[in-house]
């Protein structure tokens, strides 16, 4: 039996996770389930999963579920307790999805203490991908990628020679704005912009995939997963979202993963890829989908894809810098404290505003994301 932590498991790839979970009882357990403020979605799981421990890092949410969970169910709360169960002996994986860079600290935690980690929590490898896999290689954790597009990179690698790769191709969908009028991009609603096409997904990566800053992400992500130089890192758009990412070598062949889009299938693989488990999502009939579109990204659309290049040239300090921003101004958006287009100029202002610097440190990454995010909030006061 396999014990997982789960981090951010009231969250949609909580859910995904608690199906692949609930398909696999013989071979898998729930050891400790974290959440944040969802106390009555974490109810539902105490009972369908049963795991040992539940913790919710908000302490009025975790008072919500006092004297509620079933027998043999244990309650903490805090940020020093997911990072307990992260690291707890019993473990034997963790799946980091909560959702920003405040999942940094468990997740790296896992990773330090050795752990098989399942990373969907992107924001981590964007804000600190050197320090993060540095102490994967140090401590012998293993690293794999959750994210449907790093988690066909990783299939595509496999077996295959990594100086022969020439370069690694993620696909993104373009979210439900690829061929809305570019004139009317700011009066887009955050309704509108969680409303993926293809993805059902929390509401701040949604926006993120409607702005294209996940991409964005995703290409500093892959960066630090797979020890890619930033120049054979690419970009292209695939409405379908069948092809989820590809590498191509040096000899012009180029090897493809294709699924149907649904998260249990990069979680089963995170979880067991020899052999693979059975995840729920439907098979892939091509015949069926009858064409696979393909089109180069367009940055005066995608303004995000633009400022990418730069962080990617550049050292680690803007790579924090993006991060902290976007998640502020992609907050702000969803509290309608500014629009649509203003999310990707108040982050191309951050990194005007920041040092392009290598980091030291663990402590040099939280000082510069604290300066950044009151930064960012100061443009935003100010537009
Ligand atoms: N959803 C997808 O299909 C998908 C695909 C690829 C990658 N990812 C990545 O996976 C991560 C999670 O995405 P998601 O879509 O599952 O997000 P989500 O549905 O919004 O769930 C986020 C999770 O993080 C928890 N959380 C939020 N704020 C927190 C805080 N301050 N401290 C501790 N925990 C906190 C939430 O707890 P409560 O809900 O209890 O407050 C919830 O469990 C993100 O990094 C995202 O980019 C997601």
């Amino acid at each position: 039996m396999k014990y997982l932590t789960i981090l951010g498991a009231t969250g949609s790839i909580g859910e995904s996770a608690a199906d692949i979970l609930l398909r696999h009882v013989d071979k898998f357990s729930a050891y400790a389930l974290v959440g944040h403020r969802n106390h009555q979605r974490m109810l539902e799981l105490a009972h369908s999963l049963r795991p040992r421990w539940v913790v919710m890092t908000d302490a009025g949410a975790a008072g919500q579920l006092k004297g509620k969970l079933p027998e043999n169910v244990q309650l903490e709360t805090g940020m020093d307790a997911a990072i307990a169960m992260a690291t707890d002996s019993h473990v034997d994986m963790v799946l980091a999805a909560m959702v920003g860079a405040v999942g940094l600290p468990a997740a790296l935690a896992a990773v330090k203490a050795g752990k098989r980690v399942g990373l969907a929590n992107k924001e981590c490898l964007v804000t600190a991908g050197r320090i993060f896999m540095q102490t994967a290689r140090e401590s012998g954790a293993e690293v794999v990628p959750v994210d449907s597009e790093h988690a066909a990179v990783h299939q595509c690698l496999a077996g295959h020679d990594h100086d022969s790769v020439s370069r690694v191709i993620l696909t993104a969908s373009g979210g439900p704005f690829r061929n809305r009028d570019p004139a009317t991009m700011h009066t887009v609603t955050p309704e509108e912009a969680v409303a993926h096409p293809n993805w059902d997904m929390g509401a701040k990566i949604s926006v993120d995939s409607a702005t294209m800053m996940n991409k964005a992400l995703e290409l500093i992500e892959a960066r630090w997963l797979f020890d890619m130089q930033p120049e054979k890192l690419s970009a292209i758009i695939h409405p379908q979202s069948i092809v989820h990412g590809m590498v191509e070598y040096t000899d012009g062949s180029v090897v493809a993963q294709l699924a149907e889009p649904d998260m249990r299938g990069p979680i089963a693989y995170a979880m067991q890829a020899k052999p693979r488990l059975t995840s729920g999502i439907s098979m892939l009939d091509l015949a069926k989908h009858g064409r696979l579109d393909f089109q180069a990204v367009d940055e005066g659309r995608f303004p995000a894809m633009r400022l990418i290049k730069n962080v990617l040239a550049g050292h680690d300090s803007l790579a924090i810098a993006l991060n902290a921003a976007n998640e502020v101004a992609n907050q702000a958006f969803r509290e309608r404290r500014i629009s649509f287009t203003d999310i990707v100029c108040v982050v191309e202002q951050a990194l005007e505003a920041s040092e392009d610097v290598s980091v030291d440190g663990l402590d040099d990454v939280w000082s510069r994301d604290r300066e950044i995010r009151r930064l960012t909030e100061s443009f935003i006061t100010n537009l």
